[in-house]
């Protein structure tokens, strides 16, 4: 694939262009992020993304089974021989009348795209896939991450089959036990630092570049290529027309970049006739994007992103010394990595951002469990964001939306637990205590 696919700089005044057997992770010339780009014209691309469908048939070959790689010529970075694959990707597409009839919008419009059915339980497998594949092809023997913990649990798993020896690290205090509980179980090392995810962030980089180790985080452009594929699989469930919004969480801000750069292939491509547009939702305690977009008028500007805006909210950040704080916890990122990379998404799909307290997280996810799929609090920020975007008339309700749903709802037991638990909100649906005795527990049936 030397010949078909680079890595390039996305600063335009850089535009320093690597070939692919390099795990670089950052541009060596401009510290920019990288891009995974490729020679289209040598790709050999279906003629509309309907032909894809045809490899449900063959679906004993691996690669075809993959919801990843039955996409391979969308993300054209490597040969068969280095596609790592456990069966990613098998995820659905709901069409979920309740919840758009209760958000007020006409039934049929709403979906929902359940990345929890994910060999790890999250989204995150689909970028995984794709980065130990480019592992595989660079010849890496240990790997790390630094996570809130859906990162490690995929990191660790995909590893393991591997045979890549695995570090992850996470914020002490700052992970929800079920993601926990897969790193350990799936034999990664696992350093709890005393700090939050972006301290993790920082120290992986420099333990990457010290030890060589091969860096898993979404700094890492092969891992977006793998998550382009959620949106193809949008697409597909909807029998391969554009859906008119697609909503998504934002945390480090992987999926939303690889969600744009999807779009943006796609419409170059002729695939596609037009790019829905994006809403991106931040929880109100860690709400860099919003901030920064929303209030500080930070845009891609054609790739002249002013960094000078970005430098000072950081400072900003550190001179109060903020923590970011959220029980979505999968999105408690104050400096997300990938910042840039969605400025241009944003650009690309005519985005919007926008925040939802932890109540309104809490409210949506309750809602969501209620009437079709269990989620993690960070992917329920969808559905909440969706009610905000409904109420200010930005969506309208005849619009036909699709809301990524990241993680699996056992990811997160506390939170779903202490909700119901302690009627914290709408939804709460609290256990009954019973006396061992028929006769009482009778009366206690509704
Ligand atoms: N939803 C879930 C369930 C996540 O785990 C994450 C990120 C996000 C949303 C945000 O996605 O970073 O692409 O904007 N989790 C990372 C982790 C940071 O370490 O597991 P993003």
């Amino acid at each position: 694939m030397a010949d078909v696919a680079f890595q390039k700089c996305i600063n335009p005044s850089c535009g320093a262009e690597f070939d692919c057997g390099q795990a670089i992770f950052k541009c060596p010339s401009c510290g920019d992020l990288l891009d995974a780009q490729y020679d289209w014209d040598k790709v050999p691309v279906p003629a509309k993304l309907g032909d894809f469908g045809a490899r449900w048939a063959t679906r004993p070959n691996r690669l075809d089974f993959s919801g990843v790689w039955r996409f391979r010529e969308l993300l054209n970075f490597c040969s068969d021989e280095h596609k790592v694959s456990i069966g990613e990707g098998q995820t659905i597409l709901q069409q979920n009348c309740a919840i758009a009839e209760h958000l007020g919008m006409q039934s049929d419009r709403l979906h929902l795209q359940y990345e929890g059915l994910n060999p790890s339980g999250s989204f995150k497998d689909n970028g995984m896939t794709a980065a130990f594949s480019h592992a595989m092809l660079v010849g890496a023997r240990s790997c790390a991450c630094a996570s809130t913990g859906n990162t490690s649990a995929s990191v660790a798993l995909y590893a393991h089959s591997c045979g890549l020896k695995c570090t992850v690290f996470i914020g002490s205090g700052r992970i929800a036990f079920g993601k926990l509980s897969q790193a350990m179980d799936y034999g990664a090392q696992t350093i709890q630092i005393q700090g939050d995810f972006d301290d993790c962030m920082k120290q992986v980089q420099a333990v990457c570049t010290q030890l060589g180790l091969y860096l898993l985080n979404s700094l890492n452009p092969f891992r977006l290529e793998g998550q382009k594929t959620i949106m193809y699989r949008i697409i597909e469930g909807l029998g391969w027309e554009v859906p008119d919004w697609i909503v998504v969480p934002g945390g480090n801000l992987g999926n939303s970049s690889a969600f744009g750069k999807a779009f943006l292939e796609l419409k170059a491509l002729g695939l596609i006739d037009r790019v829905p547009r994006l809403a991106i939702i931040n929880a109100t305690g860690a709400d860099t994007l919003t901030d920064l977009v929303n209030n500080k008028k930070l845009a891609w500007n054609g790739g002249n992103v002013d960094q000078q805006i970005i430098d000072d909210y950081y400072a900003d950040l550190t001179a109060r010394n903020f923590s970011p704080h959220t029980c979505a916890s999968a999105i408690e990122i104050s400096r997300p990595v990938n910042l840039k990379k969605c400025l241009r998404a944003l650009d690309v799909c005519d985005g919007v951002v926008r925040a939802v307290t932890d109540e309104e997280i809490c409210d949506a996810k309750a809602l969501i469990g209620a009437h079709g799929l269990g989620c993690e609090p960070a992917s329920a920020a969808t559905i909440a964001g969706l009610k905000h975007l409904l109420a200010e008339g930005t969506i309208g309700k005849d619009q036909r939306v699709a809301c990524v749903l990241t993680g699996h709802v056992l990811k997160d037991p506390n939170v779903t637990v202490n909700y119901h638990k302690d009627r914290q909100g709408e939804f709460s649906n609290p256990p009954v205590e019973a006396p061992n005795d028929l006769s009482a527990i009778i009366k206690l049936i509704r």
